[in-house]
C-alpha cells in the first residue's frame, strides 16, 4: 500500500533460488540510517544484494563500505608496490597500462573461494562496484553456504562436526606464492590461520559451511590423505549449481556479499576486453565454531 514512507525506504525482490536479492534504495550516497539499516538486513537475510545504476567515486565507495563497519587494507597487488592513496581499496581488473597492471584477478577464472580466508579475521562483507565490463564472460557467482550445511549428508556432517580447517597464508586467492615462500613448505607449519568447518555466523546465529577456498586448504585433525577425501567431498557438495546464482554485470552494479556465509567464482572472459572493479572489504570477527545441530537455520537455507 503505498505511503509517504516508501519513497526513502528500499524495495527489496529476492531472486529465484535460494540466495540473492536485488534492492532499490535510491542513491547510496545519500541513504538516511532508516533506510541503510533495512540494506543491511537485507544483506543478512539475502546473503548478496545487487544494487543497479551507481556511481560512486573512490571516497564514495569507502564512505558506503564505512557504514558495515572499519574497513580492512586490501592486499597489494605488485611486489614492492607504493604506499596507495586509498588503502581500503582494491582494484580487480585485466587493464595494463604503461606496462604495468593496475589492479588484481587478471582476465582468467577466480575459483570458487572465500575472501581472505587465510587471514586470522577474514572480512564480513565485501562489495565490488562495476566501471568497465567485458561484452561477455565476467560472471561472478555465488553460492549458499548456510545451504550448503543444511544438505550435507548425515555422514559428512558428522565428519566434520568439531574440525578446522588451516588455510595457508603463502598463496594469494589468485594462486600465487607470496615472497619469501618456495611451495615445498609443509602446509601443516606455514603461516595461515585454522577456522572451523562450521562456522555459527555472529550476527544471523545460524551455521554455515566455511571452506575458504579447495587449494591451499587441510584439515588438521586427520591425514592428509583423509583430509583431501573429505575436502573432496565436502567441495563436491559446496559447489553445486543448485546453491548458487551467476551475475551478470552492468556498468554501475553494487554487489554487497557476506563471506561468512557465502563463496564466490568468477568467470573468465576476453583477455582483448577491458574490465574495471572498485572492491572494498568490512573488518570480520575472529570464526567461532557452529555445530551444525543446535543453532537456528537461516530462512534462506531450505
Ligand atoms: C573477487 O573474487 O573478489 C572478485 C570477483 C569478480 O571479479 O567478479
Amino acid at each position: 500500500m503505498p505511503n509517504a514512507l516508501l519513497e526513502t525506504r528500499t524495495a527489496v525482490r529476492p531472486f529465484a533460488g535460494i540466495i540473492g536479492a536485488e534492492v532499490d534504495c535510491g542513491i547510496v550516497q545519500q541513504l538516511d540510517d532508516a533506510t541503510f539499516a533495512e540494506l543491511h538486513r537485507a544483506c543478512l537475510d539475502h546473503l548478496v544484494v545487487l544494487i543497479r545504476g551507481q556511481s560512486l567515486s573512490i571516497p564514495d565507495l569507502l564512505a558506503f563500505g564505512r557504514r558495515f563497519g572499519e574497513l580492512s587494507p586490501a592486499a597489494p597487488v605488485h611486489k614492492g608496490q607504493k604506499p596507495r592513496e586509498y588503502p581500503e581499496l582494491a582494484v580487480i581488473s585485466n587493464v595494463v597500462e604503461n606496462g604495468v597492471a593496475i589492479g588484481g584477478l587478471g582476465d582468467g577464472e577466480a575459483v570458487w573461494h572465500s575472501d581472505s580466508c587465510f587471514n586470522d579475521i577474514p572480512p564480513s562483507f565485501s562489495i565490488l562496484h562495476s566501471l568497465e565490463i567485458p561484452p561477455a564472460g565476467g560472471d561472478t557467482g555465488f553460492s549458499n553456504m548456510y545451504a550448503a550445511l543444511e544438505t550435507l549428508p548425515p555422514e559428512l556432517l558428522r565428519a566434520v562436526r568439531g574440525k578446522t580447517i588451516k588455510h595457508d597464508l603463502r598463496y594469494t586467492s589468485g594462486g600465487q606464492l607470496r615472497p619469501g615462500y618456495t611451495g615445498q613448505e609443509d602446509i601443516r607449519t606455514t603461516p595461515g590461520p585454522r577456522h572451523p568447518v562450521i562456522r555459527r555466523h555472529p550476527d544471523t546465529g545460524c551455521d554455515a559451511l566455511y571452506l575458504g577456498r579447495r587449494p591451499y586448504a587441510v584439515i588438521t585433525e586427520v591425514s592428509a590423505g583423509e583430509s583431501e577425501a573429505l575436502l573432496d567431498a565436502l567441495w563436491a557438495h559446496a559447489a553445486g549449481p543448485t546453491l548458487s546464482w551467476h551475475h551478470q554485470w552492468r556498468v554501475g552494479d553494487i554487489l554487497i556479499w557476506d563471506n561468512r556465509c557465502v563463496m564466490h567464482r568468477r568467470d573468465a572472459f576476453d583477455p582483448a576486453s577491458r574490465r574495471i572493479m572498485h572492491r572494498t572489504q568490512c573488518m570480520g570477527t575472529l570464526p567461532i565454531e557452529g555445530d551444525g545441530e543446535t543453532a537456528a537455520r537461516h530462512p534462506r537455507s531450505h
